[in-house]
């Protein structure tokens, strides 16, 4: 992975935190957190099941409330107190959710899904064939035959067609922020390689940031220039995918990768004598 230059802060958090429930049932789902997203940085956030991933992935989103901390977006303080001010950060903002269904509109055809993202981003004005070559183009870069699904809706869609059809909005959308929350687990280990290379393509040509919500320490490593790894709520572990995963200081991350260890551990030629 070819790390890049450091590039302006996009967005940032400081002591972003999350709690369910009260008293005796209090959970602190997300717990005093600090980030900070750059441009074009491919993030990972990695975690065991429950420890407040796509939490912290909803109040980025903007759709969970933060019970403590804050948010700076492009270096001002985030407001989205009104629709119209939600529908604004939203503009920039896109999400992958782990079920591909859950991203569609069902009762809507491919034509309308990809018809809502040129309105979405302010160009509904453009002619009907401009449109059309904007769907076009959309669906060739992931390798999709707009011609073939424009009339389909999604549940008569592949899974792999349909995760394709999310990325295909993403390029339309253009966001400069795109969350993905194990966008690959649902799907086998080739589809889930061309996906993971239609993001790169996608982060190479708009500049996106992307952050990876994850399981799996070994794809965090591959594909991130920055890795955050959480346990019950907290951040244990944040540096690049060397210093965190081949240097790691907390003994989650350690064990975490005893799990996997073929990954840190570097090809030993020396040994290949006869
Ligand atoms: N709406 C909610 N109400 C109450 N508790 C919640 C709510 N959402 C999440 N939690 C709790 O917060 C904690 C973190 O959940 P979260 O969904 O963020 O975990 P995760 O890291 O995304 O897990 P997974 O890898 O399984 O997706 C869990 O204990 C969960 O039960
Ligand atoms: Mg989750």
């Amino acid at each position: 992975m070819i790390r890049k230059k450091t590039k302006e802060v996009f967005l940032s958090g400081t002591g972003v935190t999350r709690e369910f429930g009260h008293g005796k049932n209090k959970i602190i789902a997300v717990n005093n957190i600090d980030f900070e997203f750059r441009r074009g940085e491919i993030i990972s956030i990695v975690g065991e099941s429950g420890s407040g991933k796509t939490t912290l992935a909803k109040m980025i989103l903007g759709l969970l409330p933060l019970t403590r901390g804050q948010i700076e977006s492009e270096g001002k303080l985030r407001d989205i107190s009104t629709q119209a001010k939600r529908r604004k950060y939203w503009q920039n903002i896109q999400a992958i959710f782990q079920d591909p269904f859950s991203t569609f509109n069902i009762f809507n055809k491919v034509d309308s899904v990809l018809l809502d993202c040129i309105r979405l981003q302010g160009a509904g004005h453009l002619s009907n064939e401009e449109k059309f070559e904007k769907m076009k183009e959309s669906c060739s870069f992931v390798n999709l035959k707009f011609e073939e699904l424009s009339n389909k809706y999604p549940f008569e869609l592949s899974g792999g067609q349909m995760q394709r059809l999310m990325i295909a909005r993403i390029f339309m959308l253009h966001p400069k922020l795109l969350i993905a929350d194990e966008p690959t687990s649902m799907i086998d280990a080739c589809s889930r390689a061309t996906i993971l290379d239609m993001l790169l393509k996608l982060r190479e040509e708009i500049d996106m940031t992307i952050v990876f919500i994850t399981h799996d320490i070994g794809l965090a490593y591959y594909i991130s220039d920055t890795v955050y790894i959480m346990e019950h709520g907290v951040i244990v572990e944040r540096g690049t995918a060397d210093e965190a995963i081949l240097h790691p200081q907390s003994d989650y991350t350690k064990r975490l990768l005893g799990d996997v260890p073929k990954i840190y551990e570097p090809w030993d030629f020396t040994t290949d004598t006869v």
